[in-house]
């Protein structure tokens, strides 16, 4: 992170890992200064974990159910194996507690398809596509004890078009993830992006309001 040496950047997944792909690949290529130290499933089925492992990645399952005690423990040893300077979740799918968020506060990153605040939890698609809104999109945002409510960095915004199916907003979606997770990591590897006092900050000022990138006009999928 400092003094030249990459982000060590773990990313946890519990199923595809199409966003894991598209940060290991801007990692892969030097395209941002970090690197992938391990990826983490809570699912040991998770395709994302045979992709990761396609790339030459280091892989982990925690795999404890839901509900039953122990699995953020086990989460917290695999990483402390790691030193992970960051944790990108993507596509995890467990919610975490407020003490494992605390632990690892501005350090860890979401991915979430929706404009935040708007639309948290899930199904975001498809409750957009009920309320006939105009635009739709996905936000990068730290990850606070709130659930899908932490300070937002980055949104991309995309156009809800006529006909649009469930499937096909969440395909045109997900192609912007694939761009602006790895944009959002890269400037947390340069420092550009930082945690301090309870907010994002970027390039030294505070993020009152999230960038954005708009993809409404370009075609992403
Ligand atoms: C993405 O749509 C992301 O926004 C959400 O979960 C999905 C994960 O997809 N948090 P993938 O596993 O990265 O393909």
């Amino acid at each position: 992170m400092s003094g030249g040496r990459p982000l060590q950047l773990a990313i946890l997944i519990s199923g595809r890992g199409s966003n894991m792909l598209a940060i290991a690949r801007a990692c892969l290529s030097g395209r941002i200064a970090a690197h992938v130290t391990v990826v983490i499933s809570d699912r040991a089925e998770a395709a994302g974990l045979v992709r990761a492992r396609e790339l030459g990645l280091q892989t982990a399952t925690v795999t404890q159910p839901r509900g039953e005690p122990g699995f953020e423990a086990a989460l917290a040893a695999t990483l402390d194996t790691h030193q992970p300077d960051a944790i990108a979740l993507a596509g995890f799918m467990r919610i975490l507690s407020g003490p494992f968020v605390a632990r690892y506060l501005g350090r860890m990153l979401n991915i979430h398809p929706s404009l935040l605040p708007a639309y948290r939890g899930l199904h975001t698609h498809r409750r957009v596509l009920a309320a006939h809104d105009a635009e739709h999109g996905a936000s990068v945002h730290f990850v606070t004890a709130e659930l899908d409510g932490g300070p937002i960095v980055l949104q991309s915004k995309v156009a809800v078009e006529p006909g649009d199916t469930e499937a096909t907003l969440a395909a045109r979606v997900q192609a912007t993830e694939h761009i602006i997770y790895p944009h959002a990591l890269g400037w947390l590897a340069q420092q550009r992006l930082a945690w301090r006092e309870g907010a994002a900050w970027f390039d030294g000022r505070r993020l009152d309001a999230p960038i954005v990138e708009d993809f409404r006009a370009a075609a992403c999928n």
